[in-house]
């Protein structure tokens, strides 16, 4: 059993006085390409990190439900049967609610036993790298087990994505969800949001000498703020006024037109997604031809949209992306939401000093908090450790 593993069933047994049944694991995400795309129907590309949450669950003999965790002193306690979106608040709305849509999804309530379940998580809390949809499809994967509910990876993403929703109230799409149950070791997961149907796509990046370099800039993001919603507003408001059913049904071709259907905010947010998908399946093509040594310049294309066109850069995350850029990445783009959170540079492994110090240099000649900067690489998605 790994460390982790490890120490959420200690941590279960000191917390609970019993052992736990079983411990599972589920990683955080980084989106290689393809952003705000999701909830648009289109295209993503991201891959499952080495950065996980980890939960040791136990089923009980009657219907109480416990959360404990590694980063909260509270133990939070209820009753299954009461369980509902507006029962839970805070970060218990994370485990809870992904156990109440579970619940809701089985029908058969009654059969259902509470549970025991303590939390430990590396992924870092609002990096951008989905710390969220860990949370939720570890304790997914968990509870699928222990209530024998046989749901398959596409319908627990989907779990997941219906806790984070209609509990935690963050209108986001199903990708962060995906890639932590689908996600495969050294490669990134193509999904596609509207029929859901994925393939993982060989990354390659050791054979080809290459790393991702995550720049977590310390501006704390957070999908259930406005900007997130007033996006996908924008985005529904554009697919409206062009009379499609989403933006996934706009070509690029199809942009000139849109320009002059459009006011000019929502043509830049609709271009943004429109592009951004033919990137996300031009960067799949590069991986799956080449190497991706050859997708630097769809990275920082993709930067620029979301920099210029869909506005949800920070100055922090643009310094981020110049400063690798020019100190030899072979591209970079922010990931994630936006307003906040981290950055990804594609980097030769042997470059991986000179990007960092320049962007600590960069950093430092602007009077900025040091970004956290560290590589990630892609992992298994969510599994049971024992
Ligand atoms: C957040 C959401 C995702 C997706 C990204 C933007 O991570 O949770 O569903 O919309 O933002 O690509």
């Amino acid at each position: 059993m790994n460390e982790s593993a490890l120490d959420a069933a200690n941590s279960f047994a000191d917390t609970f006085g019993y052992p736990a049944d079983g411990v599972w694991s589920a990683p955080g995400r980084v989106n290689l390409i393809g952003e705000h795309t999701d909830y648009n129907l289109g295209f993503v590309l991201p891959f499952a990190i080495d950065r996980r949450t980890t939960v040791a669950l136990a089923k009980r003999a009657d219907q109480t439900c416990r959360v404990a965790s590694s980063f909260f002193d509270e133990i939070i306690e209820c009753d299954r049967a009461d369980l509902s979106p507006t029962s839970v608040s805070g970060w218990a709305a994370y485990p809870l609610g992904v156990a109440w849509v579970l619940g809701q999804e089985a029908g058969d309530l009654s059969r259902l036993p509470g549970f025991d379940i303590y939390i430990r998580s590396s992924v870092p809390v609002g990096a951008g790298l989905s710390s969220s949809a860990a949370l939720e499809s570890a304790v997914a994967v968990a509870l699928n087990d222990t209530w024998n509910l046989n749901f398959d990876r596409r319908a627990l993403a989907r779990a997941g994505r219906r806790a984070e929703n209609e509990v935690v109230g963050a209108p986001t799409g199903i990708m962060d969800q995906s890639a932590s149950l689908l996600g495969e070791a050294d490669s990134a997961v193509f999904l596609d949001c509207r029929s859901l149907e994925s393939r993982t796509v060989p990354l390659n990046l050791a054979r080809d000498g290459l790393s991702v370099l995550i720049i977590d800039t310390g501006i704390a993001h957070a999908n259930a703020n406005g900007g997130y919603a007033d996006r996908r507003a924008s985005c529904e408001l554009g697919a409206t006024m062009l009379q499609v059913e989403s933006l996934r049904d706009v070509m690029v071709d199809d942009l000139v037109r849109a320009r002059t259907v459009l006011d000019d905010v929502t043509f830049r947010r609709v271009r943004h997604i429109v592009t951004e998908n033919q990137r996300v399946l031009d960067t799949v093509r590069a991986l799956e031809r080449g190497s991706a040594r050859d997708i630097g310049g769809l990275l920082d294309a993709s930067h620029r949209s979301m920099r210029d066109d869909f506005e949800i850069s920070v100055p922090e995350l643009d310094l981020a992306v110049d400063a690798a850029v020019k100190s030899g990445a072979i591209g970079a783009r922010m990931t994630g939401g936006g307003f906040g959170g981290a950055a990804i540079a594609l980097i030769n492994r042997g470059d991986l000093s000179i990007v960092q110090d320049a962007l600590a240099d960069a950093f430092a000649e602007r009077h900025l908090a040091q970004p956290q900067v560290f590589v990630v690489e892609a992992a298994q998605g969510a599994r049971r450790e024992r």
